[in-house]
């Protein structure tokens, strides 16, 4: 299967798999359950669920505990992005196409949403049938999500985000802000997969971090220079939005041109981590340049 046939497949077997956890609920906040399948179904190009299946299919972690994680890891994504568009954060008005959850529903209701998903995320994580490997590694893998997602991962992030817009702060603090973020999430999807692989040298396990933390960065350089670069209609949620809101992004603080050379740096470093690895990695070189050659 060629890697676009991939994705395709991800993205279709993702949509149904968190459809029918939606339908699964039970009915009586009728209005809630909406908003969630709205947050989890509108469109995501699904690229944290493809990193998963691609480190797995290459590392041979069973389809069980791949689909765990990517379900896991995806209900974190969509909750982080509901609260990201709420007014008291980005206030963003489209999201994949599609009002935010909180103009297409209320405020209240996104909140509820994104608390509720990112509930979701540790009971898939938390009672999924995995592997019998897998469900030795259970804890660890809760583990990874928890830091991941919370105050050492996303929230911090996100916090410092807010924090320091309208701020001058230095390059690194800039990316220390867009790896705990953006990157954290990226980073877990491979580290949870490298948990439940048996074959996984500790060097190989070093490598391998080493491409998801340059990945991981380099998912939101590429984010922030689409924002300056895309229209709304392609990216499917507001361009420009960042310069608005006078955030700190690569291409403010470097330039369109610094940050794509910054983005370059971390595609080949990344390539570079792969190359020593020893795996066939040809699907994980094409992830990389769909990443960085992504045009929404
Ligand atoms: C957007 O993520 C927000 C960031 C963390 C940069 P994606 O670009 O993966 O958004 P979807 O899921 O495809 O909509
Ligand atoms: C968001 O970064 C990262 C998250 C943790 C959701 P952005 O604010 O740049 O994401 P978009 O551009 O709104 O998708
Ligand atoms: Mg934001
Ligand atoms: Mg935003
Ligand atoms: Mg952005």
């Amino acid at each position: 299967m060629n890697f676009s046939a991939l994705h395709q497949q991800v993205k279709t077997q993702t949509d149904a798999s968190l459809l029918s956890l939606i339908d699964d609920l039970p009915d009586y906040a009728p209005r809630l359950k909406e908003a969630m399948r709205h947050a989890l179904l509108a469109g995501g190009k699904r690229m944290r669920p493809l990193l998963v299946q691609v480190v797995g299919n290459t590392l041979d972690v069973p389809k069980k505990d791949q689909m765990a994680i990517s379900m896991a890891i995806e209900c974190i994504h969509a909750y982080s992005l509901v609260h990201d568009d709420l007014p008291a954060m980005d206030d963003d008005d489209l999201r994949r196409g599609l009002p935010t959850c909180h103009i297409a529903f209320d405020e209240a209701t996104a909140i509820l949403a994104g608390d509720a998903l990112q509930a979701l995320a540790f009971s898939i994580l938390a009672d999924s049938p995995l592997s019998e490997v897998g469900e030795s590694k259970r804890g660890q893998l809760l583990s990874v999500l928890a830091k991941s997602a919370g105050y050492v991962g996303m929230c911090g992030g996100q916090a410092i985000d807010l924090a320091s817009t309208g701020q001058t702060i230095t390059l690194e603090q800039l990316k220390t802000l867009h790896k705990l973020k953006t990157g954290a999430l990226l980073k877990a999807c491979v580290e949870m997969v490298s948990i439940v692989s048996e074959t996984l040298s500790e060097q190989a396990q070093q490598d391998l971090m080493a491409f998801a933390s340059d990945i991981g960065l380099a998912f939101q350089v590429q984010d922030d220079i689409l924002d300056v670069e895309g229209s709304s209609e392609q990216l499917g949620k507001p361009a420009g939005s960042d310069e608005a809101l006078g955030k700190n992004t690569f291409p403010a603080k470097l330039g369109l041109e610094g940050a794509k050379k910054e983005l370059d740096a971390l595609h080949q470093n990344a390539l570079q981590a792969l190359a020593r690895l020893p795996y066939n990695t040809d699907s994980l070189i094409a992830f990389s340049e769909l990443l960085v050659k992504r045009d929404h």
